[in-house]
């Protein structure tokens, strides 16, 4: 813009009176003025609002009389300045205006020796919304500061700007070691670089791919599974930036591995449970049917002609049904304890240690107490898995079988003196029991030095639900 001609700059003594009535019309704020010795002689509102008092109670009042002493004692000392320095002051003040505190800031300059003009400027709006704005920074710096997501602002190229504490935290790398690199250089995994550089291309050219999931080393070595999103913002000069933001998953990634392998475990057990069943049918009581068949056959074939043979034959196809019926109830018994269903667990576990060829001390705290029939059934399973295993792999010479209910949950315990070692990775029966505890929310622990025997210990939750 090229200045205008000397002779019409407007702060010239030159300007004609038309001109600076055009100008005082023109400004919007109050302006008033005043003599040194705080007498108002004239003043020009846009609005009557603007006034404190009505507008012919002004000309001829002194300001003290018109504003609280403070404020007027400011305005008068700045425009005493004013003039006597000739140079333009400044003052900032509030006044308390139909019951709302406002902020102001006035303009005196000098207007001649002994008077000033005092130009009002009402920010209060303009305060609110600093303090607003203020407040909104000062919240978003919480949660920023706060927040255990993980936030990185990077420009248009990917160059990170900054950091989080709680991603500076997770990546064990400072911010003032980060600031100005490609956020992929540092902190994810090599193998994922590639995936992220693309992913950021996509996001640049508006394509954005949503959530991603890159994986990360923490300063410890453990690696991180973190859940990527990105939103666009603009810095205070509009230009445009992208807000990252992570959400650590590992834990979750951890705990869906865990209950994927649960499932596996639980599948093959099912099947490995049908192939035993069909074995046991096969072997046992389908043989004991054929033979019984084929007795029955041969009886009738020599009923008549050798009735003796015939009754021996009937003799051992009886013999026959009885065996296998003997094998049915056993297989069926190994499928559902009858005894734990009609009298419950302290009857079904001394059955059970009954069995033994050993001998099995049995302490019941509440004996005769029902549980609720997920509970029994799990605390069922683990005294028989339990004993089975002492049976069969412990040498031992004596065992114990502990069942109590503590606070909400009901403690299950087998211990033997056995020869200890157990190691649930090689057989199906442990790493069953604690599935199947666990799926209750229950604990499962083994306690199996070598040589020193074996304790199982599982505690249930009395208020279990599948
Ligand atoms: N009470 C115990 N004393 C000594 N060794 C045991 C005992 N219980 C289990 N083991 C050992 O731990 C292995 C795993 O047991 P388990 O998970 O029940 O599998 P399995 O299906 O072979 O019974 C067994 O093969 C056995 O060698
Ligand atoms: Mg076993």
């Amino acid at each position: 813009m090229t200045a205008p001609p000397r002779d019409e700059r407007l702060d010239r003594p030159a300007t004609s009176d038309s001109t600076a009535r055009a100008l005082v019309a023109a400004i919007p704020d109050p302006i008033f003025r005043i003599g040194v010795d705080g007498t108002y002689r004239g003043f020009k509102v846009d609005s009557e609002e603007d006034l404190l008092t009505p507008p012919d109670e002004v000309i001829g009042y002194s300001v003290h009389e018109r504003l609280p002493v403070g404020v007027a004692d400011a305005v008068l000392a700045a425009g005493r300045r004013a003039v006597s320095e000739q140079e333009p002051q400044h003052i900032e003040y509030t006044l308390e205006v139909r019951g709302e505190t406002r902020d102001y800031e006035g303009r005196v300059v000098a207007c001649g020796p002994d008077e000033f003009v005092f130009i009002v400027r009402d920010f209060t709006e303009r305060t609110r919304q600093e303090r607003e704005l203020e407040r909104e920074r000062d919240f978003s710096r919480a949660v920023v500061r706060s927040t255990p997501s993980f936030l990185a602002l990077v420009d248009t190229e990917g160059t990170l700007l900054g950091v989080n504490r709680a991603l500076e935290r997770a990546a064990g790398i400072p911010e003032e070691a980060w600031i100005g690199l490609p956020f992929w250089t540092l902190f994810i995994v090599e193998q994922d670089v590639e995936r992220a550089k693309h992913d950021f291309e996509r996001l640049r050219d508006g394509d954005a791919p949503g959530v991603v999931e890159y994986e990360h080393v923490a300063p410890d070595g453990e690696r991180l599974v973190v859940d990527w999103t990105a939103t666009i913002v603009h810095d205070a000069e509009g230009a445009p930036r992208f807000l990252l933001c992570g959400l650590d998953i590992t834990a979750r990634k951890q705990v869906e591995e865990e209950i994927r392998r649960s499932r596996a475990r639980i599948v093959s057990a099912g099947d490995a449970e049908r192939k035993r069943l069909e074995r046991n049918l096969h072997d046992g009581a389908q043989q004991n049917l054929v033979s019984v068949s084929h007795a029955v056959h041969l009886a009738l074939r020599e009923l008549r002609s050798d009735p003796d043979r015939a009754e021996q034959h009937l003799d051992r196809a009886l013999e026959e049904l009885t065996t296998a019926h003997e094998e049915l109830r056993e297989l069926a018994r190994g499928l559902h304890p009858q005894l734990l269903t009609l009298q419950g667990l302290g009857a079904a576990v001394r059955a059970l240690a009954g069995r033994a060829p050993i001998p099995v001390t049995v302490v019941m705290v509440d004996d005769g107490q029902r549980w609720p029939p997920l509970v029994e059934s799990a605390a069922y399973f683990v005294v028989s898995e339990a004993l089975t295993n002492v049976l069969k792999y412990a040498r031992a010479s004596s065992a114990t079988v502990r069942v109590a209910p503590r606070d909400d949950v009901l403690v299950v315990e087998v211990s033997d003196d056995g020869c200890g070692g157990a190691r649930p990775e090689v057989g199906s029966g442990l790493g069953g029991l604690r599935d199947r505890v666990e799926a209750l929310d229950g604990t499962f622990e083994l306690d199996s030095p070598p040589g020193a025997g074996t304790r199982v210990h599982a505690a249930l939750p009395l208020a279990a639900e599948p």
